[in-house]
């Protein structure tokens, strides 16, 4: 990170103020403003955090407008082609690939550490069935910190946590879904990889012998991998901000779990289903659906397209669609909703709403398509992404407490209510 030249701020009144200018390794430019109110009494404004960074890291880059993404430099399309899900985990927490032994020893340790407390199980037996599986899985990892009570202590041995987060998460999630269909949860078998064990814990039944498809298993080492992580979107800087108090690791993902689930987030997943189903039963009359978006007929949106950063396509998207008819294929899988999908696509990359906005199909366009068709239910969909992010907030998090400039997360805001006015008894008023 160079920082040699700096910009020059001219204020109202004709005051000057030199700001240092920080060049990250692929040569993105900052105008580092931390000195600027102490040095002028004004902050700046940038609601929703349009054009501010809120730290440097040297974790995941992305260029919105090339259709770039890499994790610890690795691009996107090798990892996904190329790699599994617990390989990219420990690259983004770790930095590097590892060797044959290290992946032994942190594969090793995610197997062991994949069973939660036998206590935690009477949490799933409180809530109703129709609970949303995300709202016990944020609920279930907040409670990890009350059966490790050592992760309150920031000294304590973070890598220990990070590993028991990133099994049991695993383990909480498909509880999470047994449970929401009434059937008798499935431990995890230490024979299976994680994604495997993971299709096992959600799909097997203890009458029935279940063999894990390959097809399956390769599909969401993918789909985990494509969604490892993505800087700062609105659940990482959660993660961040919430860990900047002091929190400890399971509190700071419990929020950020909370942060991926609304529905321009996470869980727009869900919600891609959701619209694709409503166009299915109304008649599958897609032009109308994207006139209405067009018109911002009770605001609708098309789900699954735009992205804050991405302004040419989500990398991730077009890895996506190629998997989707893959895997669709090879599952024999007919899906009418994929057809009303691309052509929904096909009219937006064409219609002048939607180029001259810049809008294109994100990482939860065709991602819902594939989980129907591995079997996942639609309100599992979030958390098949929360599942995905965690070594992203992981990294995030442990980046965060490893720095000794962090500082703890607070904007400023310009005011904008009542001056001052005296309190009056309620009598007199
Ligand atoms: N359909 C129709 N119009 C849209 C859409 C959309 N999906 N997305 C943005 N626009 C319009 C929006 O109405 C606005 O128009 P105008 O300038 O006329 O007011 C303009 O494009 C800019 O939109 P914005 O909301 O100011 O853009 P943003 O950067 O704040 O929002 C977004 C980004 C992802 C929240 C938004 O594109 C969106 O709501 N998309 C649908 C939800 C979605 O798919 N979310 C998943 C994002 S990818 C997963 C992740 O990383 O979170």
């Amino acid at each position: 990170m160079a920082e040699k030249q700096s910009a020059k701020l001219i204020l109202p009144g004709g005051k000057e103020s030199s700001l240092p200018v920080i060049v990250g390794t692929e040569d993105e430019h900052a105008v580092d403003i931390r000195s600027l109110r102490q040095e002028t009494g004004y902050i700046t404004l940038d609601s929703g955090y349009m054009n501010t960074g809120a730290t440097t890291s040297a974790i995941t880059y992305l260029d919105g407008e090339q259709g770039i993404l890499r994790y610890r430099g690795y691009p996107i399309e090798e990892l996904a082609e190329k790699s599994d899900f617990v390989e990219t985990s420990y690259l983004l927490i770790n930095g590097k690939l590892p060797t044959k032994d290290e992946r032994k020893t942190f594969s090793t340790a995610l197997t062991r550490h994949s069973l939660i407390h036998e206590d935690m199980q009477h949490f799933f037996h409180g809530y109703p069935p129709t609970s949303h599986p995300m709202a016990v899985l944020s609920a279930m990892v907040t409670s990890l910190s009350a059966y490790y009570p050592d992760s309150l202590d920031r000294n304590s041995a973070i890598d220990l946590h990070i590993t028991r987060i990133l099994s049991k998460v695993r383990t909480i999630a498909a509880f999470a879904y047994k449970k929401s269909i009434g059937q008798p949860i499935m431990y995890p078998k230490n024979s299976l990889k994680y994604c495997a064990n993971f299709l096992h814990m959600m799909f097997a039944v203890p009458s029935e012998e279940y063999v894990v498809s390959p097809v399956l298993e390769r599909a969401v080492n993918q789909l985990l991998i494509l969604h490892a992580d993505h800087e700062q979107n609105c659940s990482t800087s959660t993660v961040r901000m919430v860990g900047s108090s002091g929190a400890n690791l399971y509190a700071s993902v419990a929020a950020g779990i909370l942060a991926l689930w609304g529905p321009l987030h996470g869980g727009a997943n869900q919600a891609v289903i959701e619209m694709l189903e409503e166009i299915k039963t109304s008649g599958a009359d897609y032009k109308k659906f994207l006139e209405d978006v067009k018109n911002k007929r009770d605001n609708r949106r098309l789900m699954g397209f735009g992205h804050r950063v991405y302004k040419n396509f989500d990398p991730r998207a077009k890895i996506l669609k190629k998997m989707c008819d893959e895997v669709l294929s090879h599952l024999g899988v007919k899906d009418p909703l994929l057809d009303i999908a691309k052509s929904m696509e096909e009219i937006a990359l064409k219609d002048d709403y939607f180029v001259s906005k810049k809008l294109y199909p994100n990482v939860d366009f065709y991602s819902g398509i594939i989980y129907r068709a591995l079997g996942i239910p639609t309100n599992m969909f979030t958390v098949m992404f929360a599942l995905g992010r965690l070594p992203g907030w992981i990294a995030h998090w442990k980046e965060m407490v490893e720095d000794p400039q962090t500082k703890i997360g607070r904007p400023r805001q310009i005011y904008t209510g009542e001056k001052v006015r005296h309190y009056v008894p309620i009598d007199e008023r």
